[in-house]
């Protein structure tokens, strides 16, 4: 598979923007390429440089944790730059189309939405996995991209994995595995089989398990020829100097973001056998993530009731194959604590 046939024609022949630090080599020590301010930044740190275009020393960092080479590897501004990045480089406007499943996470629509590129949806199963069938029924030629999201929000399921493998094999565009809570999951993720699948990418984030959802910062894994696309396409400086910095300081702290996901799993079991244990509850589900699709009576007035005692959930009722559902994030001892007695006191007014 000739992924660099995938790409739009005009990001075939796009000449990217070279930043003043690309178009020399050798050591330097006065620079007066860039513009920037040379006296410094009020903050006393190096802020008045522009940052490293490519992020190699985070990358470095992260590849030490991941066991993903660096050239595998794209930064993004959230894992929601890299969704927009993946339809711009390779979804024609108006002519290609992608696949995706939904109940999922909304990015995928939006930014196609944006980027004026069809959408053909293909609903989960009612177990919530893959329709395999009518995904092969879905694709054509200009088929580019397929999103699965797994563990899957807002169902909380992970995908089996020999489905995903099924469509990794079979399909001749991108398979988009959407790993935002893998933290969470039994199952293992798809970042050591890069090397197997040229057409596999593979999204993470900092925004759940590590986190820093403030600091914005997602990976694309993938291989070479992907990534030299994705960073063909990006805005030079699309990763801050502040974010770099504070998340090579974090990646030293795998302890802590390791405890947080042993707590995390835990309170999640707890609070789904709590829950299942009200009245007002007809189903849980089981997840695989940091969160909770819970299905209950009369889910928008108990998503009302919670507002007013200033506890908010996530409101499903109306997607598809979510109805009367309320997706729960998986919060403190604490905070899960409030949630349950807070329902608690709801059903007992009913
Ligand atoms: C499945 C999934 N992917 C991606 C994201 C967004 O990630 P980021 O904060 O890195 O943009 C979310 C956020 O809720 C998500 O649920």
């Amino acid at each position: 598979m000739d992924i660099n046939n995938l790409q739009r024609e005009n990001i075939k022949n796009l000449k990217p923007y070279s930043t003043a630090r690309d178009e020399y080599k050798g050591q330097a020590s006065v620079f007066l390429d860039a513009n920037e301010n040379s006296y410094g930044s009020p903050l006393g740190k190096n802020y008045n440089r522009y940052p490293d275009p490519l992020q190699l020393d985070l990358k470095d960092a992260i590849s030490k944790i991941k066991g993903v080479p660096i050239e595998n590897t794209f930064l993004g501004n959230g894992s929601d730059e890299a969704i927009d990045l993946l339809y711009r480089a390779f979804c024609e406007p108006g002519k290609d189309n992608v696949i995706i499943l939904p109940p999922t996470y909304g990015m995928y629509e939006v930014s196609a939405n944006i980027n004026n590129v069809e959408i053909r949806k293909v609903n989960l199963l009612p177990s919530f996995q893959l329709d395999l069938e009518g995904i092969a029924e879905a694709i054509d030629e200009n088929t580019k991209l397929i999103f699965i999201c797994s563990p899957n929000n807002p169902t909380g399921n992970s995908i089996i994995r020999t489905d995903i493998e099924t469509v990794l094999a079979n399909f001749k565009g991108l398979v988009i595995i959407d790993e935002a809570y893998i933290n969470y999951a039994k199952q293992r993720t798809f970042i050591n089989e890069l090397t197997e699948y040229p057409n596999l990418v593979v999204m993470q984030t900092f925004s759940k398990a590590w986190g820093l959802a403030a600091l914005r910062l997602g990976t694309a894994f993938a291989a070479r020829p992907v990534i030299d696309i994705l960073n063909k396409v990006k805005p030079p400086y699309n990763i801050n100097q502040a974010t770099q910095d504070i998340a090579l300081e974090a990646l030293g702290n795998i302890a802590q973001v390791n405890d947080w996901i042993k707590i995390t799993v835990e309170q999640r079991e707890q609070l789904s056998g709590y829950l299942r244990n009200l009245k007002m509850v007809k189903k849980v589900h089981p997840s695989d993530a940091n969160f909770i699709l819970v299905e209950v009576d009369e889910a928008l007035n108990t998503y009302n009731a919670l507002v007013e005692q200033g506890i908010i959930l996530r409101d499903r009722s109306k997607v598809t194959l979510c109805e009367g559902c309320l997706r729960i994030t998986v919060g403190t001892e604490k905070e899960n604590e409030t949630l349950l007695n807070a329902m608690k006191s709801i059903e007992n007014k009913n």
